[in-house]
C-alpha cells in the first residue's frame, strides 16, 4: 500500500471584487425599482414590498466583507442582477476548465511536477457548466494529462470527497497522482435579488495534487485518513437540472432554479453533524484535540466556524489555528476549505497535524486528517 500525500495546491482568484457596500447599493436600487414597478399590486396587498439589505447585517450574520466574481457588471446592475457570462463556442475552453487549469498549474508548480506525474483529474464542484463531455476531461486535455478524468458533485463537500476518492486510488496503486480541481462559479447559481442570501457566495477555483509520499520532492502533507458522510436534507437545494426544459413554458424563472436554503435550520442541524463527525474521525485516528495544530474549515459562516472550532479543540481557537478566508472570498462552496488550506499551511512544521473539513448541501460532510512532512 502507498501513502497518499498532498504535494501541492493552487488557487485561481478572479480579478473582480464586489464589496458589501457595492452589493448593498445595487440591491437597494433593485428594491426601489421593484417596489416602484409593483406599487399598485403592493398597495392592493397582492405582492409583498421588498426590503433593503444592509452591510451591518451581512457582516454580523456571516463575517463576509467582499467576494471575488467573474463578472460584476451584471450583478451590480439593478436591472440585470446576475453575472453576464459570454456564451462560449464549442471550440473554446469552457469557463470552468479555464479557471480549473489555472489553479491546477499552480498546484503542479508548487509540487515541482508536470502533467506526466498525473493519471487522474477529478473536477469536483457544486455545479457543472454542462452535462457532458465532463469538464474534467477537458481540463485533462488542456493540461496534456494521460489516464482518465471525471466530474463529481457533492456540493460544498465536493473537494474533500474528491480527495478521499483520489487518496484511496493512490493508496491502492491504481494511479500514481491525481488532481482534484474545484472551479466554483457560485455567482451564477446565486439569486442576487433575494436579500436573505444575496451576500453569501463568490467565485474561485482551487486545485489539490495528490501523489504518493515517496513522489514528493519538497514539503508535503501526508493524508493520514479521510472520512465522508451524507444524510439527505432539503434545507439547501437547487432544483435546476436537465428536466427543466420539460417543464411548462412560463415556469422558467422559478425561484427554486437557483440556490435556496433555510439558513437557520442548516445552522442548527449541520453544526452537530459536523462536530460529531470530526470527533469520531479524530478518535478513530488516535488524534487528540491537543495534537491538532490547525483546522481548515468550510467557509460559509464565521459564527458556524467559531462554534465548530471551539467544539473540536475544547476551547476558543486562536485565529491562526482556524484561519478564515470568507471575509475576502465569501462562501465559495467546495473550494473554501482548500483556499484556507492553501493559504495557511506553509508555516506548519514537521510532524504537525491538521484537519481539512467541508460541509454543506446533501447534507454532506468530509474530513481529511493530514500530517506535515517538512
Ligand atoms: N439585510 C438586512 N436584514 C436581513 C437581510 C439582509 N440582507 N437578510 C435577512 N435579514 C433579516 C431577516 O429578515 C430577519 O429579520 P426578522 O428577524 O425581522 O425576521 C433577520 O434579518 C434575521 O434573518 P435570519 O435569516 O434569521 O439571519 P441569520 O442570523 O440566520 O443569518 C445566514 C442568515 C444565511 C447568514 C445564516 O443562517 C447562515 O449562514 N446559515 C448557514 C448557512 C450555510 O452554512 N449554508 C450552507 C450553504 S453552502
Amino acid at each position: 500500500m502507498n501513502t497518499p500525500a498532498i504535494t501541492g495546491t493552487g488557487v485561481f482568484t478572479p480579478s473582480e471584487i464586489i464589496t458589501n457596500a457595492e452589493l448593498v447599493a445595487a440591491f437597494n436600487a433593485y428594491v426601489d425599482l421593484f417596489n416602484a414597478e409593483n406599487a399598485d399590486k403592493i398597495a392592493a396587498g397582492a405582492v409583498a414590498a421588498k426590503e433593503y439589505s444592509s452591510e451591518e447585517f451581512i457582516v454580523k450574520a456571516s463575517g463576509i466583507q467582499q467576494r471575488y466574481v467573474i463578472d460584476k457588471t451584471g450583478v451590480l446592475d439593478p436591472k440585470v442582477m446576475h453575472p453576464l457570462l459570454r456564451q462560449r463556442g464549442d471550440d473554446e475552453p469552457s469557463l470552468m476548465a479555464e479557471m480549473g487549469v489555472k489553479a491546477a498549474q499552480d498546484a503542479l508548480a508548487q509540487a515541482g511536477k508536470s502533467a506526466k506525474d498525473v493519471d487522474l483529474v477529478i473536477c469536483a464542484a457544486s455545479n457543472m457548466e454542462r452535462a457532458y463531455p465532463a469538464v474534467a476531461i477537458e481540463i485533462q486535455q488542456q493540461l496534456g494529462i494521460n489516464g482518465f478524468a471525471f466530474d463529481m458533485n457533492v456540493a460544498c463537500s465536493s473537494a474533500t470527497f474528491g480527495i478521499q476518492a483520489a487518496a484511496d486510488m493512490v493508496r491502492s496503486g491504481s494511479i500514481g497522482g491525481a488532481l482534484v480541481i474545484n472551479p466554483e462559479i457560485c455567482s451564477a447559481h446565486l439569486e442576487w435579488r433575494d436579500r436573505d442570501c444575496h451576500f453569501i457566495f463568490g467565485d474561485v477555483a482551487t486545485a489539490t495534487l495528490i501523489e504518493t509520499a515517496q513522489a514528493a520532492t519538497g514539503p508535503y502533507f501526508e493524508i493520514k485518513s479521510t472520512r465522508c458522510a451524507t444524510e439527505f436534507s432539503n434545507n439547501i437545494r437547487n432544483n435546476n437540472g436537465y428536466l427543466r426544459r420539460s417543464r411548462p413554458a412560463g415556469m422558467v424563472d422559478r425561484r427554486d432554479m437557483q440556490f435556496m436554503q433555510n439558513g437557520r435550520k442548516v445552522f442548527k442541524e449541520v453544526l452537530p453533524m459536523v462536530s460529531d463527525h470530526i470527533a469520531a474521525h479524530m478518535a478513530d485516528g488516535g488524534v487528540q484535540a491537543a495534537d491538532l495544530k490547525r483546522l481548515w474549515l468550510h467557509q460559509a459562516n464565521k459564527t458556524m466556524n467559531d462554534f465548530i472550532g471551539k467544539k473540536v479543540l475544547g476551547r476558543t481557537p486562536e485565529p491562526s489555528e482556524q484561519p478564515n478566508t470568507l471575509q475576502d472570498y465569501a462562501n465559495t462552496s467546495s473550494a473554501g476549505s482548500i483556499i484556507a488550506f492553501s493559504k495557511y499551511s506553509g508555516d506548519l512544521e514537521d510532524g504537525d497535524k491538521g484537519l481539512i473539513c467541508s460541509f454543506g448541501a446533501g447534507y454532506s460532510v468530509g474530513s481529511v486528517l493530514v500530517e506535515r512532512h517538512a
